[in-house]
């Protein structure tokens, strides 16, 4: 199923009739509009004016086009912000008032804001909640994006006090969570409580996860009771929301898309690689310049899957150059039906593409639509054609799963410490975890992204690349699984207010394998060290910490997988888990996982660079982000039904495997 966003308001009521027949010939299904519409639908308080959208849906609709309504609450008009200026959040960086003029400007402590929007989103679910050619609603757009989950204005402090005092009780409790008597920080009542931020030098680690738990809990709350705005009015209407990256929005996002239908993600893969990979060398990041690397659009879609249990949308496409990123290069011919086909591969139902038609006015002037501002078709209008074509003589069913046997664990938790507590300039948490998923991908293999408190039975290998802070529960589901276990430098070393470990890192996990932390080191990322493993040489760099164990053990159930180059202890593996402690290259990575899945007898091939291959239920998806042509190296598993073995630069294949 395919889609596109639309502003009608943005075009002459001229051009809606033929706009919309030509989406419906483009064979688009799915028409988002309205998320930035307030100042249209409410030019003043109370005075609404719906003929507009009404006439646009009745021509949308007359097309079989299905239509995603929005709230449109990223962008509180001025009239609103004149009167209650509260709505404006305060920069944490500097302490000054954000100003009306782009979006996103308002303040999830602003009680005056949260009642305005979540009126206005009652406005619009009373008036279209039973519409026939409404098949869903989108929450706001990309909550939290633009840095605004924080806020410190003086209603965000007296919220985050309130929140402390339900949290710790009692004021010297919070003193010996934070650990305040360090530099003599203690408080005497919970009203004098700062937030974290503007202060001289760093302030407490747990102030300020503290902090960010409150304002993730705060976007939260505020999201579930707009959605619970909408059920209320709405009938046989699912609800979803446009995710951003998961680091990006410093709010828990599992517990964001627990109340949502299913989640979307907003995928610019050229946008984000260029910020992603920002610090690559050239030489590295100039053959994916107009492609995205292989692996980075996937590990999107894999999270978003995992956030809801469940397939996705792709709300917004990236059709051609974008405007935000440092460099926007336009994608290679191919790429945007590659995209497309990779996020069904991954588990979408539907790809909606951002946008119908390049906007001639204001901020985005210079992002590609699928027709261009003359109304001439651009760049991706053939590939849309194509892949309307390609999807109707597959006869693509949406509704399988993906059924992952490896897991990545994961979490904005953890996250947190590590942004909070860098000790070193190199360790990026997104880094790590991409680089432990994309030697996965290598390997042919299908991850899904969990949390500490999704199920396991189904996963045959469980990985956490970096989970500081540890639940009992979940080392206890742990220790009631034969799967392969694969902890990173970092696991378990924190408490659940930020202290260190008590019997030291990796804490709780203790309990799975007998190994303590004695020191722990940072380096230069251009000073990587040797890392032994199986006779063959590869790095060890960035992070290292220095492991010990019993060695007198005499059935050796605990032993030294891998050695750093003075011969200690790199990984260290007892019965089915394995402690890796130190940054490692992507190559050990892959031959190390390669190790663990022959343990639990899954198949793994060694694809051609560059080539990915993704299971979905019977289909079997190749990709090739390479501009050569390379061949498939497995073609007997069943019949191409797109596609060939002998793949062309950017070119998919679709296998199906049962006939
Ligand atoms: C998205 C956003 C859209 C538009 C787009 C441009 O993040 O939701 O409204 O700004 O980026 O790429």
């Amino acid at each position: 199923m395919l889609g596109v966003c639309y502003y009608p308001e943005h075009w002459p009521q001229s051009l809606w009739e033929s706009d919309a027949k030509e989406m419906a010939e483009l064979g688009l299904k799915y028409v988002r509009i309205g998320e930035f519409s307030w100042s249209r639908v409410e030019p003043s308080r109370g005075n609404y004016s719906f003929d507009w959208l009404d006439k646009a849906i009745e021509i949308l609709a007359k097309q079989n086009l299905k239509i995603i309504m929005c709230t449109p609450t990223a962008t509180p008009p001025k009239w609103l912000i004149d009167e209650y200026p509260d709505v404006l959040p305060v920069d944490i960086h500097t302490g000054v008032t954000r100003g009306f003029g782009s979006r996103r400007h308002y303040d999830f402590s602003s009680e005056n804001y949260q009642r305005e929007a979540l009126r206005i989103s009652e406005v619009l679910a009373k008036r279209y909640g039973t519409h026939s050619a409404i098949c869903g609603w989108q929450t706001d757009n990309e909550i939290a994006c633009h840095d605004t989950a924080h806020s410190g204005s003086e209603m965000a402090k007296e919220s985050f006090q309130f929140w402390c005092e339900k949290r710790y009780k009692n004021i010297e409790q919070l003193n010996q969570a934070w650990g305040n008597v360090f530099w003599s920080m203690e408080y005497q009542s919970f009203q004098q409580i700062e937030l974290p931020i503007l202060a001289v030098t760093e302030t407490s680690p747990a102030h300020q996860l503290a902090y960010r738990r409150f304002s993730s809990d705060q976007v939260i709350e505020f999201h579930d009771r707009m959605i619970n705005v909408i059920k209320h009015y709405s009938k046989n209407q699912f609800i979803t929301h446009n995710f951003i990256p998961m680091v990006d929005t410093q709010t828990d996002n599992f517990a964001l898309a627990d109340s949502l239908d299913f989640a979307s993600y907003d995928n610019y893969p050229l946008g984000r690689s260029d910020m992603f990979f920002k610090n690559s060398v050239a030489a590295d990041f100039k053959p994916y310049m107009r492609t995205g690397h292989p692996d980075f659009s996937s590990y999107s879609f894999d999270q978003i899957r995992g956030i809801s249990h469940q397939n996705f949308w792709i709300m917004e496409q990236q059709p051609g150059p974008v405007n935000w990123a440092h460099h926007n290069p336009r994608p290679e011919k191919g790429m945007v039906r590659l995209w497309s086909w990779q996020a069904f591969a991954h588990g979408a139902e539907c790809i909606c593409f951002f946008r119908w038609r390049q906007a001639a006015f204001a901020q985005e002037q210079m992002h590609a639509g699928v027709k261009r501002n003359d109304n001439s078709k651009a760049a991706a209008w053939t590939e849309i054609e194509q892949m309307r074509d390609e999807l109707a003589a597959i006869n693509l069913c949406v509704d399988t799963k993906v059924n992952a046997k490896v897991a990545i664990v994961t979490g904005t938790l953890n996250q947190w410490v590590c942004e909070i507590e860098r000790q070193g300039d190199s360790y990026n948490h997104q880094q790590v975890e991409f680089s432990y998923y994309s030697a996965l991908r290598q390997l042919g293999l299908e991850v899904d992204f969990i949390s500490q408190d999704s199920a396991i039975e189904q996963y045959e290998l469980i990985i956490a690349p970096c989970l500081p802070m540890v639940s009992n529960t979940f080392v206890e589901k742990l220790k009631a699984t034969k799967a392969q276990i694969v902890f990173g430098p970092r696991s378990g070393s924190k408490t659940e207010e930020f202290s260190l470990a008590p019997n030291l890192a990796p804490g709780l996990l203790q309990s799975l394998i007998p190994v303590k932390i004695i020191s722990v080191e940072t380096i230069r990322p251009d000073c990587s060290e040797i890392l032994q493993f199986q006779g063959q040489t590869f790095e060890s760099r960035c992070w290292r910490e220095e492991l010990k164990f019993d060695e007198s053990d005499l059935d050796h159930s605990i032993f030294s997988i891998a050695k750093y180059h003075d011969g200690s202890t790199a990984v260290a593996q007892f019965k089915n888990i394995s402690y890796i402690a130190s940054l490692t290259c992507e190559s050990f990575l892959i031959e190390f996982f390669d190790l663990l899945t022959n343990k639990v007898n899954l198949n793994t091939l060694r694809l051609p660079k560059d080539m990915r291959m993704v299971r979905r239920a019977n289909l079997v998806y190749l990709f090739n982000y390479s501009p050569n042509h390379q061949s498939f190296p497995e073609p007997e598993i069943g019949k191409f039904i797109l596609g060939s073995e002998k793949m062309k630069g950017y070119d998919v294949a679709i296998i199906d495997t049962i006939k």
